[in-house]
Order: C-alpha cells, then structure tokens, then sequence
C-alpha cells in the first residue's frame, strides 16, 4: 500500500493543458449536439471535478445526473465488480445522453453502466472521459470524447483519487512509488 501522507505527486499534466482541453472538448460536444438538449450524466465521485468545468462550456442545454457506482473500494485494482449504489434521479428514454467520467481503465465499469442505461432506451449515449488507459481495457468498449490518453500508471487530481485522496488537486500526477515498493493498478 502506498502512504498517502509520504507518497509524492509527480505533475504529468499540468492546470492550463487541463482547461485548453476541457474548452476544446466542450467545443467538440456542443458541435455535435446543436439544436439538442443533452442529459450529462456523471460517474461519481470521480467526474464531478471536469463535469463541472466541461458544462460551463457547454453552448448546449442541458440536464446534469449523477449515479453513484461503486467499484475500487480503496484498492487501486479493479473488482470487476460493479454496483449501482445511487441510480439517476431523470428518466433517459429517448434523450441524447453524455455519460462523464475521470477515467477508462480496464473499462469493466463504463461496460456495465453502459449496458444498464441502453436498456432505458436514450435516443442516443455517448461517453466522454477525462483520461483513457487504452493499454489497461479489458472490456469491449471505447471513449467517443477523450482528454487524454495516459500511460498505465496510477493518476490522481482533478477528480481522481488515490483512497478518497488526491481529488481536490487542480492537475493531474501519478503517485511515485517509493523503494520499499507500492501498489499499482
Ligand atoms: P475501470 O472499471 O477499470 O475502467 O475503472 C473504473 C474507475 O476506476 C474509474 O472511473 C476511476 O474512478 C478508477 N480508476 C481507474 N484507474 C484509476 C487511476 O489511475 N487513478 C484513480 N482512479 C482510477
Ligand atoms: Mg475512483
């Protein structure tokens, strides 16, 4: 396990390449979703940071949701588990609808929600994630909106957290492991 009152946090992308990227995903989403009103749907806890910046964006209306899942527990591994613990409060029948989160991992998370919420019958779901681990899928799914993509170590910041920490950091970095050897996701 890594301390998180030792670990230190190396900067692998900084504020300012955060907030060109979320304006130019913004602009990205409005464009393909003129002339509609749009449900975004986030992935708590960890979108709740690049939602917020990402709908004040926005040039489209919109509706925000959350849904609460849960999957890592305090571990940085993937259960492969996934449990609704708090569903939407708006129907999605026949909505286009963006589906928020920090990161694609292994994908086991997004595959089951994405599964779930089809069954709703939205007129349309898309998925944009803040960061995507492509080399980490395990599942059969893809991103339509990605920040960026990141190497296979453990991030943190804008969201995404290392045990419930981290989240409040304005960028992202990775916990560098110390010699007595951490664990990574
Ligand atoms: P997946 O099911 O493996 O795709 O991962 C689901 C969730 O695990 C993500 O939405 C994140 O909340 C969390 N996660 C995966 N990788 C990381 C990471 O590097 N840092 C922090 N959280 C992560
Ligand atoms: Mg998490």
């Amino acid at each position: 396990m890594i301390d998180t009152n030792q670990a230190s946090i190396i900067e692998l992308i900084s504020r300012g390449d955060i907030q060109r990227r979320v304006t130019e995903l913004a602009e990205e989403i409005s464009r393909d979703f003129e002339g509609q009103e749009l449900v975004v749907i986030g992935i708590l806890k960890g979108s709740w940071v690049f939602l917020a910046d990402l709908v004040r964006e926005l040039t489209v209306p919109v509706i925000i949701d959350f849904m609460t899942v849960s999957s890592y527990g305090a571990s940085t591994k993937s259960s492969g588990v996934v449990k609704i613990v708090t569903d939407l409060e708006s129907p999605i029948e026949q909505r286009s609808v963006l589906l928020v989160e920090d990161i694609l991992d292994s994908g086991l998370t997004l595959r089951y929600i994405v599964d779930n919420l089809r069954r709703r019958g939205p007129s349309s779901l898309k998925i944009c994630a803040f960061m995507d681990k492509p080399v980490r899928r395990k599942a059969d799914i893809r991103a339509d909106y990605v920040g960026f993509e990141v190497p296979d170590r453990f991030v943190v910041g804008y969201g995404a957290d290392y045990a419930e920490r981290f989240r409040n950091l304005p960028y992202i970095g990775y916990i560098e492991e110390d010699a007595h050897g951490g664990e990574q996701g």
